[in-house]
């Protein structure tokens, strides 16, 4: 009986120490969205708090664990045994154990406090400011001192504070980089704001999200964030600024004979995060549904004149902004530079011709979306929310014109 008691408390014993050791394998390498970090003076503060409080805890649970593993093998009932003293109260014990979960709340709240009004605080005067607009289920990013309206993928610059107002469309959404900060919530009646600085060592890419259940496409209400050198992030910014960049001039190949008088504009499209130094973890891998499909040699004929005509004659325009077009619709993303981006559909697809042309297709299969949504334009496809099928009279596309308005899009850089 004895021998089966202390198998059993060694077993507790060996179990209360393993458990620490285990959480130790809990590095950030094998979780990149980890909110351990120390990529940000946000997230320092945070990670400093969180060991505090953790080791404080783990002093609490050993002293505790300890005595009462103590009290139980050494004031164990034995046969024979008379009824153990009553006792009522002790004074020097309940003053220490009033006093000691004081004394440690006062250890955590002294540097808790002082993280909280540091970043309640305005953000520093020279921040990057960025307005974030939650919508059902993409994100708005604006630039006011730069004049830039983009989506669901945000740049920053490195070293420099970042000064984020939040606000929503609609719902209540929650933006988050897990990398970076914490959780603000996004609600259309009031502003939230959040702020940090990024470390200026590198050039970094993160996985954002929505963290607010918002409906039915919540959790593919993704984003991606670019933290990149300042050089960099000027040179995005005056790509960004540009009015949509098409036709593609190409560079003449040797100086005309004769200057001419009245040289086109070249637009110089700007920086865009190197595809090749994009992490694994931020590359979105969801699957296409089961049967949506385009052929590779009529994805490959698109051509993008008649993409760029195409798309001024379509409801395209009513939803969506092309910058220097006649495109000027605000409920959906602005795509004046969604060449530029590498993911679409708020960061579920890679953006590439393939996952752009399916998106066209049938976008409500590709996402659970809202009648007021992005629409299934494939001729043949169904509707998942109408129930209808699409057919060229009420303004369906063919797969031909699908290919010609992806050349477009793609040439938007
Ligand atoms: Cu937006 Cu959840």
């Amino acid at each position: 009986m004895t021998r089966i008691l202390r198998a059993r408390q060694l077993a507790v014993i060996v179990l209360a120490l393993a458990v620490p050791l285990l959480l130790v394998g809990c590095s950030g390498d094998s979780y990149p969205n980890t909110t351990f970090t120390n990529l940000t003076d946000f997230n320092r503060d945070a990670r400093g708090l969180w060991n505090l409080m953790m080791r404080l805890a783990i002093v609490v649970f050993v002293l505790v664990e300890a005595l009462l593993i103590y009290v139980m093998i050494r004031y164990r009932r034995r046969p024979g045994d008379a009824q153990p003293e009553h006792v009522h109260g002790n004074t020097a014990l309940e003053l220490t154990w009033t006093i000691a979960p004081a004394l440690i709340l006062v250890i955590i709240a002294i540097p808790t406090v002082r993280s909280i009004w540091r970043f309640q605080a305005a953000a520093p005067a020279d921040a990057v400011q960025i307005d974030v607009i939650g919508h059902q289920w993409w994100w708005e990013f604006r630039y006011p001192q730069y004049n830039i309206v983009t989506a669901n993928e945000v740049y920053f610059p490195s070293g420099r504070a970042v000064n984020f107002t939040l606000t929503s469309k609609d719902v209540i959404h929650s933006f988050w980089m897990p990398n970076l900060a914490g959780k603000r919530d996004a609600v259309s009646n009031r502003a939230n704001h959040l702020w940090f600085t990024t470390d200026s060592t590198g050039v970094q890419a993160f996985n954002g999200s929505c963290n607010e259940y918002c409906g039915a496409s919540h959790a593919n209400m993704r984003f991606r964030a670019y933290s990149v050198s300042p050089e960099d992030f000027d040179n995005w910014v005056a790509g960004q600024q540009q009015s949509a960049v098409f036709p593609v001039v190409q560079a003449p190949a040797a100086t005309p004979a004769t200057p001419v008088a009245d040289p086109p504009q070249v637009p110089v499209a700007g920086y865009a995060f190197p595809a090749d130094q994009l992490p694994t973890h931020v590359i979105p891998a969801t699957p296409v549904p089961a049967g949506l499909t385009i052929a590779d040699d009529v994805l490959a004929a698109g051509d993008a004149q008649r993409g760029a005509d195409l798309f001024s004659r379509t409801t395209c325009i009513g939803c969506h902004t092309v910058r220097g077009t006649i495109s000027r619709g605000v409920i959906g993303p602005d795509l004046t530079h969604i060449g530029s981006r590498h993911t679409i559909a708020a960061g579920l697809y890679p953006n590439d011709p393939r996952h752009m042309a399916l998106w066209l297709k049938n976008a409500r299969r590709m996402k659970p979306m809202q009648t007021s949504s992005m629409p299934t334009l494939g001729v043949g496809e169904t509707d998942p929310i109408l129930e209808t099928t699409v057919s060229a009279a009420l303004g369906g596309l063919t797969d031909q014109q699908i290919a010609d308005l992806v050349a477009y899009l793609m040439s938007l850089k």
